[in-house]
């Protein structure tokens, strides 16, 4: 693996990694009249996540890399702005989660063109799986804030 695509796959893996922390935070600390579909899709989301983020070091290994893994390197390498501890209103949580999401579609979608040119094409399917869901859920997102 090139070096361009190593680091960022480490990038994606620890922006996963903090972000499964942060949609937790949002998905006890949301409050509203809607509560209860947000604080379970956020959970939704933050399982997703989980499951992409050991997805994206397993392919590392197969390629011989050794993807980070440690809190302090995921806090050095991710680019995910932590959140305060308070209450967050439905259409402020849902603006992070598209922002987010948004983020997370541009890296993988930078991936998937690395790994292209280096003709890893088991990459390149998988970061298309990724960006065709994060696609479904920034179209849910865009429809709940209209
Ligand atoms: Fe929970």
């Amino acid at each position: 693996m090139n070096k361009e695509q190593m680091t960022l796959m480490n990038q994606y893996v620890a922006d996963l990694a903090v972000l499964n922390v942060k949609f937790h935070n949002m998905h006890w600390n949301v409050v509203g009249e809607r509560f209860e579909p947000v604080h379970v899709y956020l959970e939704k989301m933050y399982d997703d996540f989980f499951e992409k983020y050991d997805e994206v070091a397993e392919r590392m290994k197969m390629k011989g890399e050794f993807p980070l893994a440690s809190l302090a390197s995921y806090l050095e390498v991710s680019s995910v702005k932590e959140l305060d501890l308070r209450d967050y209103q439905i259409g402020e949580v849902l603006a992070i989660a598209k922002d987010e999401l948004e983020k997370l579609r541009k890296l993988a979608t930078d991936i998937r063109n690395v790994a292209d040119e280096a003709g890893d094409f088991v990459t390149v399917g998988m970061m298309e799986d990724h960006v065709e869901g994060y696609d479904k859920e920034l179209w849910f997102i865009e429809s709940a804030l209209k």
